[in-house]
């Protein structure tokens, strides 16, 4: 199911002549301490994500099987979510590089993100914006969605309209910085279900959609 899920990625978005930029993984697997070594030099660079790698997984309460990230910078949380769910493809979408309100990239983080996916097998980074992302994916396919691009309420408001569809019943979203952007926080409140909120780490929010 997984190989034929990811087969099927491959064919719709992923053939070089479509998006020359797209690297995957290289498929070795990394074990033991070569995986850590490799996961720390991967996440040496600064995200407001660091200290929720040892927090949200007991709150990740399913198997997944697909991950979408929107926003991925320098990788931090890319390649945590890689790490702790390496049965999982994780896919991570980013358009690099770009600035402006409620969007904190950084103009050399795609070189670092490249440096170090084939580090991780089960990863594809899509270079788009996330309106454009979303239409690679079907309505509930995502088991586990993480939304932390721009930060505005307009911004979160439109992603959670785009990608809440393409969750899967039983899927989660989390949602970061819904404690140190309002809008985030106003975007999130709004959505209808079960949540929980991380406060550490400028806060994660948690939707299980049911
Ligand atoms: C806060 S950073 C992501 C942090 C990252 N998740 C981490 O673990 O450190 C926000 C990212 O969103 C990206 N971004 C901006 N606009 C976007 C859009 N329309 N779609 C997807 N990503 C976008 C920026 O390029 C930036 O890399």
């Amino acid at each position: 199911m997984r190989n034929d899920l990811y087969l099927d990625l491959m064919k719709r978005c992923l053939v070089n002549e479509i998006y020359p930029e797209l690297e995957t993984g290289n498929g070795l697997p990394f074990i033991g301490e070569k995986r850590m070594s490799k996961l720390d030099e991967a996440r040496a660079k600064a995200s407001a994500w660091k200290g929720l790698e040892s927090r949200y997984k007991p709150y990740i309460t399913i198997d997944p099987s697909l991950i979408v990230e929107i926003g991925v910078d320098y990788g931090y949380s890319f390649f945590t979510l890689a790490s702790d769910f390496p049965r999982a493809m994780v896919v991570g979408i980013d358009p690099y590089p770009i600035s402006g309100e409620g969007s904190v990239g950084h103009p050399d983080a795609e070189i670092h993100v490249r440096k170090y996916i084939k580090e991780f097998p089960n990863t594809v980074l899509l270079k788009m914006e996330s309106k454009r992302g979303s239409l690679e994916f079907k309505d509930n396919s995502i088991d586990l969605l993480h939304i932390d691009a721009i930060h505005t309420y307009e911004a979160t408001k439109e992603d959670i309209e785009l990608w809440s569809f393409k969750l899967k019943q039983g899927g989660i979203a989390m949602f970061h910085d819904v404690v140190s952007f309002p809008g985030t926080r106003k975007a999130f409140d709004e959505i209808p279900g079960r949540k929980v909120i991380i406060p550490e780490c400028f806060g994660l929010g948690i939707w299980y959609k049911e």
